[in-house]
């Protein structure tokens, strides 16, 4: 069995994401292993998880820089001194730059609570009630330059209830969401995992 990925997971809130891919990572076989945990500020729920899991964990607030090139720059120093195979934005509210995204020199994934291309930004479930639409759901995808707008990975679909709210909307796709989060991990993980370089025989 090969060592699990190694995946470096960024936050900004909760962390309920975090938690759905550390509690997948404790049952034996999953491919990956989370490694640290990083905010954008301080506070989170998520890094006290991490801390509470006994992971490293670091926080980068935007607000300690005088712009946002040198928290991309600080950013990336930490990320990559885990030594990522993967980086997961977890509910991580910030939007990276392409330099940040070259010198990962792996993937980034990100999951957001709407089914891109519909409703990218911050607000996408408060835009997907605002639409009306019937059915909204869950994404994961490989973040690009773009705002929201890499290779969608995986698609978890949710019904829109009469009587919704943005809150009990969200808390239903963040079900949908951190099932469809912790699956895509596995499945590019366990692929990458195949493709490794094999150990030589001794
Ligand atoms: C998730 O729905 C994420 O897509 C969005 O905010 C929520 C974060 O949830 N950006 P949590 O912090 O993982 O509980």
């Amino acid at each position: 069995m090969p060592a699990p990925r190694r995946l470096v997971v960024l936050v900004s809130g909760t962390g309920t994401l975090l938690q759905a891919v550390l509690d997948a990572a404790a049952e034996p076989g999953y491919p990956a292993a989370v490694v640290a945990v990083g905010a954008d500020r301080a506070g989170t729920e998520g890094v006290e998880r991490a801390r509470r899991a006994g992971l490293p964990t670091f926080v980068e607030p935007l607000a300690e820089h005088p712009d946002r090139a040198s928290w991309n720059r600080a950013l990336l120093d930490r990320v990559r001194g885990f030594g990522p195979d993967v980086v997961v934005g977890a509910g991580f509210m910030k939007v990276v730059s392409p330099s940040f995204l070259d010198g990962l020199r792996c993937p980034m994934l990100n999951t957001h609570p709407s089914l891109l291309p519909s409703f990218p930004g911050a607000h996408a479930v408060r835009d997907a009630l605002a639409a009306g639409v019937a059915v909204s759901g869950a994404t994961v995808h490989r973040v690009d330059a773009g705002l929201d707008t890499g290779p969608v990975l995986g698609h978890a679909e949710v019904p829109v209830l009469p009587g919704d709210t943005e809150t009990t909307l969200h808390e239903r796709i963040k079900t949908e969401e951190r099932r469809l989060l912790v699956e895509v991990i596995r499945r590019i993980t366990r692929a990458d995992a195949r493709t490794a370089p094999r150990q030589p025989q001794t």
